[in-house]
């Protein structure tokens, strides 16, 4: 990491309205925002955190991006995950640097951005979807956060194998326990799953069917932030909050003696509860 902003390097533009933009520092030009222009040239050779003047006088803060301003800022064609649950579901998950984790449901990779920052160094991401142009899209997306390495896309129907060995599965799907099988073959002993669903009707699904494939432990969770204008002797809450976007089911997997072969007994399928499958596309996040 270098002191001062260099050439193609990315930069997180923040505005005093807390208005952000995430833009590549290029050569010869120039960015313009609701609240003036500002010259690249202006913002090379500058320290990260400096403040810039645009050219109608306001002030602008050349920030270091975060991974979870990555996150927010990929080109979208599908719902993401949100980096207050993608921030859970690496705890839950037990992710850190040098962990093997299969994701199905590429999307528009803002997910496997947070995961592969969880990885990295050494670790391995293997990101799946079933349609291509959605891996495509992921794939520009991580390459724009600068994410270079420990990275695989796979094109893959549902219900097709996965990597082998892996220490975690997270799925953003319509109908992750349709993939349950799969991912507890996937799967080491006391490796994690996690899902994010948007509906409860899923989420019961999901529950009732883990056991049957040799999962324990299942806990489905929702994660609410409200943000607390803190201000002296005014201190509130603020009037807007997200209300809702995906409920975060986890699980660990176990191998009772002689029950080594539970998860790949296909002859078990998963309770259905008779509820209509959820649309394709909108997978899991909302
Ligand atoms: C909501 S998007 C995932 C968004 C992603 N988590 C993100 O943060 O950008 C759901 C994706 O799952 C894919 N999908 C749906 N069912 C699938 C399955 N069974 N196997 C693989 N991909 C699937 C869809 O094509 C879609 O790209």
């Amino acid at each position: 990491m270098t002191d001062t902003i260099r050439p193609e390097d990315q930069v997180l533009v923040a505005l005093e309205d807390g208005k952000t933009f995430l833009i590549r520092v290029r050569v010869g030009q120039k960015h313009s925002t609701h609240k003036g222009a500002m010259e690249h040239d202006d913002v090379i050779g500058r320290s990260w955190g400096d403040v810039l003047i645009t050219n109608t006088g306001a002030r602008v803060y050349l920030l270091r991006p975060r991974w979870i301003d990555r996150m927010m800022k990929v080109h979208r064609r599908t719902n993401i995950m949100y980096p207050k649950d993608a921030a859970f579901l690496i705890a839950a998950l037990g992710l850190q640097a040098g962990a093997r984790v299969v994701e199905i449901g590429s999307g528009s990779g803002a997910m496997t951005i947070a995961l592969s920052r969880a990885v990295l160094p050494g670790g391995m991401v293997f990101s799946y979807d079933r349609r291509p142009e959605f891996l495509e899209l992921a794939r520009d997306n991580t390459a724009a956060a600068g994410i270079e390495e420990g990275l695989v896309f796979r094109l893959r129907e549902g219900g097709e194998a996965l990597e082998p060995g892996v220490d975690a599965v997270f799925t953003d799907v319509p109908e992750p326990w349709a993939e349950l099988d799969a991912i507890a073959t996937a799967l080491r002993g006391s490796g994690r799953f996690a899902a994010g669903t948007p509906t409860y009707n899923q989420a019961e699904r999901l529950a009732g069917a883990l056991p049957g494939f040799g999962f324990t432990m299942v806990e489905t969770a929702e994660i609410l932030v409200r943000e607390i204008l803190a201000r002296p002797g005014k201190t509130r809450p603020g009037h807007r909050m997200v209300g809702h976007t995906q409920l975060l089911t986890t699980a660990v997997k176990i191998t009772a003696p002689g029950e080594d072969d539970l998860a790949s007994d296909s002859g078990r399928a998963a309770p259905d509860t008779g509820a209509d499958p959820p649309e394709e596309g909108s997978g899991g996040s909302s």
